[in-house]
């Protein structure tokens, strides 16, 4: 049995998006509410960073080091979580010249909030932040305080539980209904998905798990699922009918961060029908995915679909939205 600190509010609701069912005239879109689970202000991260955290107080850990760009919300959740429970935090924040930003917004302004340590590294050092991270942690402990490292999106065995028992949770708040739905998601470091999957065949497949990379292709998103799977095959039997995700590529546009005019359209046109805001670079694509697959008469199969909210609302904060206004 792993530790877990329970942290965030859970189970999240699922509830029914009527209004944007009726004018997509799509199978029945309910959206799992994790943009309410609370700690560290919201969205997925905190259900990876339950494990993380008891593993980092189990180890005597007095600090906490992660990584992620500018904006990451992994890294918001993990600096505000860090505060709340006594932890110092340092953060590599991967920027496009390795300098401090300017004018931070969004989820930047609270990591300076937070008072965690921010490190600013270009995208070339960036790559190599298992070794910087690393660095840190020895540095830290020799001068007396022992760190926790957590990876990128916290997207390794450890986060993946926490995604494992989300998707349990989901499995048990859709007994009763017909099946499965597809739970469609934004996929970025694999954690989400990995732990997805893994609920989906602890439940006898109560649901199909469709991810929609923001980002990387498809083949890199496999590279990370398989690299998840592997760390996770040394701590437990791996059970042998862990199906695979159903993943695409088709929605990056123009690439991590870049967010287009349509996207942002369609990101509005959901918030007007649900009330609910989303993150411009993940579950704004994710959303926009969901309707062109949608309109391409792929999701019939499906009578409901599950659109897994991961959060990040206060992405809305670092974009300009002036063109899709006017
Ligand atoms: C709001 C939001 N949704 C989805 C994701 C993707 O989750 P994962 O990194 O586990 O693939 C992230 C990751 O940063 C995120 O911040």
């Amino acid at each position: 049995m792993v530790d877990r600190l329970a942290l965030a509010n859970l189970p999240t609701p699922l509830t029914a998006a009527d209004r944007l069912t009726e004018a997509w005239g799509s199978p029945r879109i309910w959206i799992k509410r994790d943009d309410l689970t609370g700690f560290g202000l919201s969205g997925n991260k905190i259900r990876k960073l339950e494990y993380h955290l008891a593993a980092a107080r189990e180890a005597g850990a007095s600090a906490l080091i992660t990584a992620g760009a500018a904006q990451s919300n992994h890294c918001r959740a993990t600096a505000l979580a860090a505060a709340q429970l006594g932890f110092d935090c340092h953060l590599f924040l991967r920027t496009s010249d390795g300098l401090p930003v300017d004018e931070p917004t969004g989820n930047h302004l609270l990591h300076h909030l937070s008072g965690a340590v921010l490190h600013f590294v270009t995208p070339e050092q960036y790559a190599g932040r298992t070794e910087m991270m690393a660095a840190k942690a020895a540095e830290l402990k020799g001068a007396g305080t022992p760190a926790w490292v957590i990876p990128e999106g916290a997207s390794d065995y450890l986060g993946m539980l926490g995604f494992a028992e989300a998707g349990r949770e989901l499995a048990g708040q859709l007994a009763g209904y017909d099946g499965p739905p597809a739970v469609w998601h934004a996929s970025s470091s694999g954690g989400t998905t990995a732990g997805l999957a893994m609920a989906a065949s602890q439940t006898n497949h109560a649901f199909v798990v469709v991810g929609t990379s923001v980002g990387d292709t498809v083949a890199e998103l496999n590279d990370r699922l398989a690299a998840i799977w592997q760390e996770t095959s040394r701590h437990r039997s791996l059970s042998k009918n862990i199906r695979s995700p159903i993943l695409t590529d088709a929605y990056i546009g123009g690439g991590y961060g870049v967010v287009s005019d349509e996207e942002l359209r369609c990101q509005l046109e959901v918030t007007r029908l649900t009330g609910l805001l989303f993150d411009p670079v993940y579950t704004g694509k994710a959303i926009y995915a969901l309707r062109e697959e949608i309109r391409s008469g792929r999701m019939d199969e499906y009578s409901d679909i599950v659109f897994w909210h991961t959060g990040g609302g206060f992405g809305v904060f670092a974009h300009d939205f002036s063109a899709v206004l006017a």
